[in-house]
């Protein structure tokens, strides 16, 4: 029996009662549509090895290949999360949502908990949707039409962000050219959900105005989305697996574990092109 408790008022879902390893069909559908409404989906207890993993993404609907992360030989669909003990830096760690600088952005990703450190180390999310539904009606207003320009090239690139820290010999991609242009407020594909489709990951600027005119707005969206009403926070154990929307949420992976390991193993899942 598959019983749910919100894990905050605006955002995420804790999910009893399921094996992932197993789910299919209207199982399977029913925990979409808790993701597509909650944004993000939380699985104690499971065991689930990469070949069940691979397997699950594959019964959701195909998987996008990161072209960053590093990845394994064995299990080349599965995009390694780590931070080594000696690291300084992870992966994740500032707002964002996967792929948004692709023009058919993936669906979402799953993430399934390999090794902990022995504290620290959650992962926060935010709603889009409670996110927008609580602006002013004047800032609806304001965004409708919209549109703005993604890209991971400032994060990735060999001069990029994490070229200048400890992760940059890790990741993959640094010749890669990205941009994507979505609207600023999208409805979500499966439930028509009005949500606020900009994140200070990727997105760069408005079309037609440039950056330094876009950041004013972008900064008020960014510190709206990101109030402590819209978010929700999971603590990692040893079988926790989250499933999220990467067009209901934006993530952060804390970065609060100095000197110790956490590795996580990713799969993303492909999905749609993007409408208002
Ligand atoms: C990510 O996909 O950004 C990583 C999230 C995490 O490691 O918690």
């Amino acid at each position: 029996m598959m019983e749910t408790a919100a894990l905050s008022p605006g955002c995420g879902v804790e999910v009893k009662g399921v094996s992932l390893a197993e789910a299919q069909g209207e199982r399977l559908d029913a925990i979409r549509d808790l993701i597509y409404r909650h944004g993000v989906a939380v699985f104690r207890d499971q065991s689930v090895s990469p070949e069940e993993h691979i397997a699950f993404a594959n019964r959701w609907g195909g998987i996008d290949i990161n072209n960053y992360f590093p990845l394994t030989d064995e299990h080349p669909e599965i995009a390694v999360v780590r931070k080594t003990e000696d690291q300084t830096t992870n992966i994740g760690g500032g707002w964002h949502t996967d792929h948004s600088y692709d023009q058919v952005p993936a669906m979402g990703s799953i993430l399934v908990a390999r090794t902990l450190p022995p504290a620290g180390g959650d992962t926060l999310w935010a709603h889009m949707g409670a996110a927008y539904e609580s602006l002013p009606d004047e800032m609806k207003t304001k965004l409708e039409g919209l549109e703005a320009f993604h890209t991971a090239d400032h994060i990735y690139a060999p001069d990029g962000l994490y070229a200048q820290t400890d992760q940059g010999t890790a990741l993959r991609g640094q010749e890669l050219k990205t941009g994507a242009t979505h609207p600023v407020v999208i409805r979500h594909p499966q439930t028509g959900q009005k949500l606020l489709y900009v994140n200070p990951g990727f997105t760069m600027h408005f079309t037609g105005m440039t950056r330094e005119e876009s950041l004013p707005l972008l900064q008020e969206l960014f510190a709206h989305a990101m109030k402590p009403q819209h978010q929700c926070r999971v603590e990692w154990k040893p079988g926790t697996v989250a499933i999220w929307d990467n067009r209901t949420t934006w993530h952060y992976a804390m970065n609060d574990y100095q000197g110790h390991a956490r590795e996580m193993h990713r799969i993303t899942l492909s999905g749609e092109a993007l409408a208002a």
